[in-house]
């Protein structure tokens, strides 16, 4: 019979918390998360065997249940998804058991509206028995992502997810990154979680039905992370510019394929994947960003709002004495070379006589818990975390984007 091992002495004993024994032992243990993500065309065809082998990458000779939700606007833009995934799960049927035909889920930001969808996606997984030991695995925009994703860690405690991201700014940032989450008591992503996918697949076909508007605004990441990053890779944007701005396909994979790795690096090397401290140095320009969003009502995308919130933030970095004027026409001549506007009128909404922006700032340092640590650059390619804003020097780079953009 095995012995029990004794417990080991305690790590603290005392007796001086007002006369209260108190012992503490300390437990400690870490998890290792790998996971793989893939850059390719095609992944459903019958040929291309690198989803299946990822199926079968614990357990090589299991037929394994597979469970895929589908957003509705990637089976509209591409009526044959479903005819191909059938094709490729019959072709690969020694390893691969479909539970059912890809279920349809609500695109956008519509499947984050609360609990509900979760619950429901949740119901298909007790139907088809989906266990810990099968997949989930979401199609579509960073929205169903979140939302999937969601679901998925929260059934029987965490069922292994796929994701494969269709938009550019789902397969080059959100996609690869660690978080889920639904929008809960008016508060966006309130109720999620930090789990890694079982693995990521970005195909690059998906983005060919996107709108040129979401083709673009995906773009804006890239930017931002190579402002904050990898200066090579701005130089590269700006030799590039003619053709991103024509959304030119290899220009595309390589942009997202480069952003999407910057992205995984800061993740998985920058000491704070599940982001426990007030830092988030990949929140460049997304400060001023969310909260236009919000000002917007989400009339301007995500990534619109990136853009000018690093201009307006590069413009700040000049004003505070922090970067080379020269610098930020670089910066104005990439984003403006893409097609974003860097203006627009919310940014001088007044309440009260305060400027409705500026709040922004008090909510994000809430949101941080109570530390303000903004990234600005200090170069082309290098980040830089401040404490402190200027109120003043603020406003007046907003005025310059404003005077700048001839508004
Ligand atoms: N988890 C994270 O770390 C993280 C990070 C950033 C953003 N996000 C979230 O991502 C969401 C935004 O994601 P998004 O920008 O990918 O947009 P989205 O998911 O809102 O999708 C935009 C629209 O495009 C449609 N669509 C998706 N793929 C398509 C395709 N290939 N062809 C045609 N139409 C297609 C969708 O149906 C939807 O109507 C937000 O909810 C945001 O909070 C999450
Ligand atoms: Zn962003």
């Amino acid at each position: 019979m095995a012995m029990i091992e004794p417990l080991a002495a305690p790590t603290r004993s005392s007796d001086a918390h007002n006369g209260h024994a108190v012992t503490v032992r300390q437990q400690n243990f870490s998890v290792d998360y790998t996971f793989p993500v893939v850059f390719c065309t095609g992944i459903f065809d019958p040929e291309n065997t690198a989803l299946v082998d990822t199926l079968r990458r614990l357990e090589p000779d299991r037929r394994h249940k597979v469970l895929i939700f589908a957003d509705a606007g990637i089976l509209a833009a591409r009526p044959s998804l479903a005819d191909e995934i059938a094709r490729y799960a019959a072709r690969h049927a020694a390893h691969i058991e479909l539970v059912t035909a890809p279920v349809p889920v609500t695109g956008g930001e519509g499947i984050k509206a609360g609990l509900e969808k979760i619950v429901e996606m949740q119901q298909f997984m007790v139907e088809h028995h989906i266990d810990r030991h099968s997949y989930v695995i979401a199609i579509g925009g960073g929205a169903v992502l979140d939302a999937v994703g969601l679901a998925a860690a929260t059934a029987h405690r965490g069922i292994r997810h796929i994701r494969i991201p269709t938009t550019v700014l789902s397969q080059n940032d959100s996609g690869v990154g660690v978080k889920n989450g639904v929008n809960l008591f008016d508060s966006k992503n309130f109720f999620g979680t930090f789990v890694p996918p079982f693995a990521v697949f970005n195909d690059y076909d998906f983005i060919e039905s996107l709108p040129d508007r979401e083709k673009r605004s995906g773009i804006a990441e890239a930017v931002k992370v190579a402002l904050i990053r990898d200066g090579e890779f701005f130089n590269w944007l700006e030799t590039a510019l003619d053709d991103l701005a024509r959304f030119e396909p290899k220009a595309m994979a390589y942009m997202i394929r480069r952003c999407a790795e910057l992205h995984m690096r800061q993740i998985g090397q920058g000491g704070d994947p599940f982001e426990f401290g007030t830092a988030r140095p990949l929140d460049f320009g997304h400060w001023a960003a969310h909260r236009l969003e919000m000002l917007t009502e989400f009339s301007v995308r995500h990534g619109e709002a990136v853009a000018i919130g690093i201009a307006l933030d590069t413009e700040y970095a000049v004003l505070a004495g922090l970067l080379p004027a020269e610098d930020n026409e670089r910066v104005r001549a990439v984003l403006l070379g893409l097609g974003f506007s860097l203006w627009h009128p919310m940014l001088e909404q007044e309440r009260d006589g305060q400027n409705v922006l500026l709040d922004g700032l008090r909510e994000f340092r809430e949101h941080l818990g109570g530390e303000l640590t903004i990234t600005l650059i200090e170069a082309l390619g290098v980040g830089l975390e401040v404490h402190e804003i200027n109120a003043e020097k603020m406003i007046q780079a907003v005025a310059n984007l404003k005077s700048r953009a001839g508004a």
